[in-house]
């Protein structure tokens, strides 16, 4: 019998600290117990097989395919890198297994690609680290799907652990584990929108924070002073995404403090300021989601926020341990699209 090699990573939900990544900046990412298995048996030739239960298939496809929208294409991505990589010598047939919903903001399309990395490293015993292969998974999803993202989600599915946070400054990829609380949990809904990042819009908030990062001569639009950005008198949507990016990385750094320090208000606080600069000065979010936002407060949660890349997909809302199951009952109640995807409970 051919040998297979497997590996299982978790989705992640950001709690805060969104379009920093790619500016410099701060992010606060969590693993959530939603996961993703991904089973390798390498082949001689060229052919990739991906059966995954999500889609219909098999997918069959040749490591010399370019993306071409399909949903098989984070796998083709990731076995044309395992092979620059030097862990595979040609195709591979796959099977995926994930409870990570598709186009939720949680990370599925890293997993996946992230997952297949590691199950090629187990082929060959490589001595690829895991933050090598987050960087290589980030190199998938830029070079091979033209999808222009940070390396958050990639570092994250590789790297979180259960029950800690991930403080990661994305400038020198230096990061450190922070406990969460025991005594509240994060909530994951999905909105009941789909989106996906290949859809343009995230590459149009990409193409106006270059332009910002043109304008003020620096590639970390995170780390300029607020006050600085304040000064300047226009009213281009450039220089507002600039200034979500600098207060965003400043509230993830407040957010760290307060969790290492159990300053539950400080953080729901910092993660409501958060939705709103996304909703208004970076403009991501969505009618729906806003209103989903506003009745997870109603409620009673300390703070809640859109997560992710945006226009769809997920909020996270931090809420009192004991407040569940009543909690996610009323707020489903009066948001029949909503669902409740997973929570964090220390
Ligand atoms: C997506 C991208 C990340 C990051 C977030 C927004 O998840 O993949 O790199 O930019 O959006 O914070």
């Amino acid at each position: 019998m051919l040998e297979s090699f497997s590996a299982v990573v978790p989705g992640r939900v950001n709690l805060i600290g969104e379009h920093t990544d790619y500016n410099g900046g701060m992010v606060l990412p969590a693993a959530l117990s939603v996961r993703l298995e991904a089973t390798l048996i390498p082949r001689a030739d060229d052919d990739i097989t991906v059966i995954a239960e999500s889609h219909a298939g098999p997918a069959k496809r040749t490591l010399s395919d370019q993306a071409s929208g399909h949903w098989s294409d984070p796998c083709v991505g990731a076995l044309r890198e395992a092979n620059a990589l030097g862990l595979l010598t040609g195709g591979a047939s796959l099977n995926v297994h994930s409870t990570i919903p598709e186009g939720a903001g949680l990370s599925s399309s890293a997993a996946l690609i992230v997952a297949i990395l590691k199950a090629a490293r187990a082929v060959t015993d490589g001595a690829q680290t895991d933050i090598e292969l987050a960087i290589a998974a980030r190199r998938v999803e830029n070079s091979y799907m033209g999808v222009p993202c940070g390396i958050m989600d990639q570092m994250a599915v590789a790297l979180a652990t259960p029950g800690s946070a991930m403080a990661l400054d994305t400038k020198s990829i230096d990061y450190k584990l922070v406990s969460l609380p025991s005594s509240h949990q994060f909530v994951v809904i999905h909105s009941g929108i789909k989106r996906k990042l290949t859809d343009g819009r995230y590459a149009a908030r990409k193409l106006e924070c270059d332009r910002a990062k043109k304008y003020f001569g620096t590639d970390d639009l995170c780390l300029i002073e607020p006050e600085v950005l304040a000064r300047v008198e226009s009213n281009e949507p450039f220089l507002r995404r600039a200034m979500h990016c600098a207060t965003e990385h400043r509230r993830v750094l407040a957010a760290i403090d307060a969790l290492q320090s159990g300053d539950i208000e400080t953080l729901g606080r910092m993660m409501n300021e958060s939705h709103a600069s996304m909703r208004d000065v970076f403009e991501i979010s969505l009618p729906q989601i806003d209103a989903l936002v506003q009745s997870a407060f109603e409620l009673g949660a300390i703070g809640a926020r859109l997560t992710g890349g945006g226009f769809g997909g997920c909020i996270v809302a931090c809420i009192e341990r004991n407040s569940q199951p009543g909690w996610i009952n009323r707020l489903l109640e009066s948001h029949p699209d909503a669902r409740l995807i997973d929570a964090i409970v220390p």
